[in-house]
Formats: C-alpha cells, structure tokens, sequence
C-alpha cells in the first residue's frame, strides 16, 4: 500500500475565512500545507506575501511546502526558513546556479525542491537529481489555479521517475495543478508521490471528504 501525500494548495482558500481553512487542513487526512508564493514577475499572478505565510504557520499543524514562483529566489531563502517552511522548492527556470541553490535550501535545514513547467523536459535534472529531495512537476502552466491538467504530465512523471531510479536518488515527485479524484490514482499509479489539489478541495462542498477521497483513491 502505497502513502501518497496530499498537499491542499492554500491559493484556493477563502482568505478572509483563513484560519478556518487552516484549521479545516489541521482536522482533514492532508499531510501537507502546500503555498503558492507568486511575484508577478516570474509569473503573471500576484499571489500573497510574508506576513500572510506567517500568519499561516502560527496555525498549520502539517508539513508547510513553499512554492516559490519568483525570480532570483536566493534572495528570500532564509527569510522563508524564519516564515515556517520545511519543503522549499524554487523554480529551475528562474535559478542561474540551481545546484547552489539547493545547498543554500539545505543549509537551513529545510528539504529542498525544483519546480518544472510544462515545457521544462526533466532530463534537465540528471545532474542535480542527487541533490533534490523533491521535484513538483507543474501539470498546468504557473500563476493560477483552477486550470486544466496537461496530458503530457504522465509521460514526464515516468522519464523523471527512470531519471530517480537510475541515479539511485530518494526524490519524491510532486505533481501540481489540475488534479481531481479522476486523474488521481493514474498519477500515482505513473509514479506520483505528492498530489497538489487547490480549487478541487476548496471548490468541494465538503472539503474534508474530498480530501479523504483523494487518499483512499491514491493507497
Ligand atoms: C499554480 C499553483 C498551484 C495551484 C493549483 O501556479 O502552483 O499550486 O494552486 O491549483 P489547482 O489545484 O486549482 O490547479
Ligand atoms: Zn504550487
């Protein structure tokens, strides 16, 4: 039986309702707080900022895994270790020196993460996959939620997975944007670790059940 990890992306929360969509993560089967940190540079979406993660943390009771969708993103890196983050993960295309990177992410003492695009082809992180504790495959372009997944992302989840099995790397592979209880189980079954649902969760009636649906689904 497999543990896939569910990550409920906060970007889809009702943010003047935010504490009680922490405390709904708290009391669900998630196991993962996943936060999507945008700059309106890196992609075209701004989405929330410090105090906000802050905020967060003094609440979360669950691994918080930070996306970071900006560029030059050394520049924040201890300052999101203070903000409560244990997985920080950047985006490989907007490091200039990924592999220092990810030194500095774990000289902090938080596991460190790379974040594809759609058209980012993973035999890009041959030479890093060592050390990447995980990789978040985007399944729909960044910057917005509630978007469609793109077919293309089975094909990546086995290509990465090959990559991880041959370099004999403990990476877990995160998929994120568009998941929903029907594409689900066949990411997993592809070799998904970690399952992103923002707008899936929080667009449901009863975000508790749908979180445990995704769990049964995916064991
Ligand atoms: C997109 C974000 C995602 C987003 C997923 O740029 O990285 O984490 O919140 O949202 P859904 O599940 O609605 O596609
Ligand atoms: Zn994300």
């Amino acid at each position: 039986m497999k543990n896939t990890l569910i990550a409920p992306s906060v970007l889809a929360a009702d943010f003047a309702n935010l504490q009680r969509d922490i405390e709904m993560i708290n009391n669900s089967e998630a196991d993962w707080f996943h936060i999507d940190i945008m700059d309106g540079v890196f992609v075209p979406n701004i989405s929330f900022g410090m105090p906000v993660l802050q905020a967060i943390s003094k609440h979360a009771q669950k691994t918080i895994d930070v996306h970071l969708m900006i560029v030059d993103p050394d520049r924040y890196i201890s300052t999101f270790k203070k903000l409560g983050a244990d997985v920080l993960t950047v985006h490989y295309e907007a490091c200039t020196h990924l592999h220092r990177s990810l030194q500095a992410i774990k000289a902090e003492g938080m596991k460190a993460g790379v974040a594809i695009n759609p058209h980012t082809n993973v035999s890009l992180l041959e030479d890093t996959i060592k050390d990447i504790d995980l990789v978040c495959l985007m399944s729909v372009n960044p910057g917005f939620g509630g978007q469609s997944f793109i077919e293309n992302t089975y094909k990546k989840i086995k290509q990465l997975k090959e990559i991880i099995t041959r370099n004999n790397a403990s990476t877990l592979i995160e998929i994120d944007g568009g998941v929903t209880n029907k594409n689900a189980k066949q990411l997993v079954d592809a070799g998904a670790d970690v399952l992103v649902a923002g707008s899936y969760v929080f667009g449901a009636q009863d975000p508790i059940a749908t979180i445990s649906d995704i769990k049964q689904l995916t064991k």
